[in-house]
């Protein structure tokens, strides 16, 4: 792999010593890897958290198993169940946290190389991050299409169907598929977007993630990437994906939005944070 400098030595193993190495101008390109933990606090819920999280909560949907509702082949026996979530979950009634808003700030400050997200909820570009910067691991409910001949299908007429909650399919006569959004299903492959940009976890000065399980393949894989020697930093709840187990590994658990406040202070940008959180 590209080797982009030696192995930073972070002067303390926590979130002021990541951020003197912000400051001092080492770390060009930082990456950043989310999940839905960093859109909890803007409604909506993970999967994982037990109690709160989607899995738990979708008995009324009467699946065989709680992840069924985005299996490609549950969705073509058994469609209604996620267009009952999709109308719940449906972009545009949620606001970004200022989670997402540090992303933009980081895009801002020329800082961020990309943000690879697993969310489906669009909130990172709503935040203002540039749309060449973002890798949507899993899609997203910007377009949708047949799952039988591909054919895209029109946006606004997918928000009627969504908002009356009943299935669309493809206009095609001949054909009548099934639409979906274009949100990765398990079952599924990652859009090629992503599997050409994943080199680049390997060109990074820093790495933050910031709320999730680490627990879906192949997106967890990205950590594992990273050069030797590079910073990963962990905005999480609790540890997962084995962050923290090499010697530059720094653990910023607890709740994201405070963590990331927390880090905002250490390197003099809070009021500047805040500021474009409240302009999104
Ligand atoms: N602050 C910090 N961490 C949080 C917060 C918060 N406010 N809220 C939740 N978390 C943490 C949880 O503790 C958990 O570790 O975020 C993580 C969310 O994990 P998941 O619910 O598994 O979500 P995610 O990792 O995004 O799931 C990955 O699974 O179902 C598939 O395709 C779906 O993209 C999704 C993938």
């Amino acid at each position: 792999s590209i080797s982009n400098g030696p192995p930073v030595t972070l002067p303390s193993k926590d979130l002021d010593g990541v951020a003197e190495y912000i400051n001092s101008g080492r770390a060009k390109r930082i990456v950043v890897l989310t999940g839905a933990g960093i859109s909890t606090a803007a409604g909506i819920p993970d999967f994982r958290s037990p109690g709160t999280g989607l899995y738990d909560n979708l008995s009324r949907l009467d699946l065989p198993y709680a992840e069924a509702v985005f299996d490609i082949s549950y969705f073509r026996e058994h469609p209604e169940p996620f267009y009952i979530l999709a109308r719940e979950l449906y972009p545009g009634k949620f606001h970004p946290t200022v989670s997402h808003a540090f992303i933009a700030l980081l895009a801002q400050k020329n800082l961020l190389d990309t943000l690879f997200t697993q969310n489906i909820d669009c909130l990172e570009r709503r935040a203002g991050v540039p749309g060449d910067k973002v890798v949507e691991a899993h899609g997203s409910f910007a377009t949708q299409r047949c799952i039988e001949c591909k054919k895209e299908f029109d946006g606004d007429k997918m928000v009627e169907h969504v908002e009356r909650g009943d299935v669309p399919r493809c206009e095609d006569k001949e054909c009548k598929g099934l639409v979906k959004p274009d949100i990765v299903f398990f079952g599924e492959m990652l859009p090629k977007h992503f599997d050409r940009e994943t080199y680049r976890l390997g060109m990074a000065d820093l790495v933050l993630i910031i709320g999730t399980s680490l627990s879906v393949y192949p997106f967890a894989a990205l950590p594992g990437m990273v050069q030797e020697g590079k910073p990963r930093v962990l905005f999480n709840l609790q540890r997962v994906g084995g962050i923290g187990a090499k010697s530059d590994d720094v653990l910023a658990l607890g709740d994201c939005d405070a963590q990331v406040r927390k880090f905002a202070d250490a390197l003099g940008w809070r009021d500047e944070l805040e500021k474009l959180w409240k302009s999104v």
